[in-house]
């Protein structure tokens, strides 16, 4: 293996973790060799877009691919490696073995693996992005360590803690309905299932045993209708260019409820609730307001 970290990954590591993300950082290749050897892999160059975590395409002895993930050990990526259990690689990514207190794990390797972003046209996307949902979505186990989605609205508590009870640089509007939005849609869910928590354009990948398949899942419990959010305010790096976002937005409502059969009321609501809640993830990470995110929330307000 001959390749340098990239840069940006050694820096979001670095932001999000200080001391221990550069230690990590320095042990990564020892941990990839010890992978290697427990696994009989050889890793190849990492893909290009890391972001949070660690990903390689490996050979196995007998020439077949897969993947090996591995992260600065957190409470994500256990809840990952637990969601990849329960779905047992239906509409999902397949987990082939994990090491969850070393944040590592084994994935099959969906080939071409060409992420759902690059379907230009938002319709048919959007069209896939539900079916994937359908496939997914199976009832919460009765017990289980699983954050949920009132967990999860806890994000907006502490916006307020850090701005001493205002908004700081958040639109004070915005943030109120978000809260709104949470308490009215979390006093009123229905059955809660096991949601993969952040379905958008790179985290659905071309495959074989199906046209598409997810990966990367948070493992969030909460209803059907949550799932949608991350889908509205995707893709991030582009939606805000659209040159009508509010119509677009208002043709994806329609195919999700339509496909999804649930209620548009509550999809938007927790898509508008879900945006806010995002742009503050962003800043709670990087010190950035995540003002796309907030641009989404705006397009799917009345
Ligand atoms: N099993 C896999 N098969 C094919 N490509 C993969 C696989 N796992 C990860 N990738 C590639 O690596 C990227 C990052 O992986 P992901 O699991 O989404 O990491 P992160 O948790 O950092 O977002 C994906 O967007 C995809 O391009
Ligand atoms: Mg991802």
């Amino acid at each position: 293996m001959n390749w340098h970290t990239p840069t940006k990954f050694a820096q979001t590591t670095i932001g999000l973790y200080g001391e221990t993300g550069a230690n990590w950082l320095k042990n990564l290749p020892a941990l990839i060799a010890d992978c290697e050897k427990r696994w009989g892999l050889t890793v190849k160059r990492p893909f290009p877009n890391l972001s949070y975590n660690f990903a390689a395409t490996a050979v196995r002895a007998d020439g077949t691919e897969v993947v090996l993930k591995i992260g600065v050990p957190n409470p994500e990526l256990l809840t990952e490696i637990e969601a990849l259990r329960l779905y047992d690689g239906r509409g999902i990514v397949r987990l082939l073995d994990a090491d969850p207190e070393q944040g590592i794990m084994l994935l099959e390797r969906l080939q071409p693996g060409t992420p759902l972003v690059t379907v230009e046209d938002d319709e048919e996307a959007t069209a896939v992005a539900a079916q994937v949902m359908q496939n997914l979505w199976q009832p919460a186990p009765p017990s289980h360590s699983f954050p949920t989605v009132e967990k999860w609205a806890q994000g907006m508590v502490k916006l307020r803690r850090e701005f001493d009870g205002g908004t700081g640089p958040f639109p004070p509007q915005l943030v109120e309905t978000a809260e709104s939005l949470f308490a009215e849609l979390l006093a009123t869910q229905a059955e809660p299932v096991l949601l993969h928590g952040d379905l958008h354009h790179w985290n659905i990948l071309r495959a074989q045993r199906a046209p598409w398949l997810a990966l990367d899942p948070k493992g969030v419990v909460g209803e059907p209708a949550y799932e949608v959010g991350a889908w509205l305010r995707n893709p991030i790096d582009r939606i805000t260019d659209w040159p009508d976002l509010k119509r677009m937005q208002a043709r994806r409502i329609d195919q999700f409820v339509e496909r999804l059969g649930v209620e548009r009321e509550r999809l938007v609501g927790w898509g508008i609730a879900q945006a806010v809640l995002s742009a503050w993830w962003s800043y709670e990470d990087g010190g950035h307001v995540g003002e796309g995110a907030l641009t989404c929330a705006e397009s799917l307000l009345g």
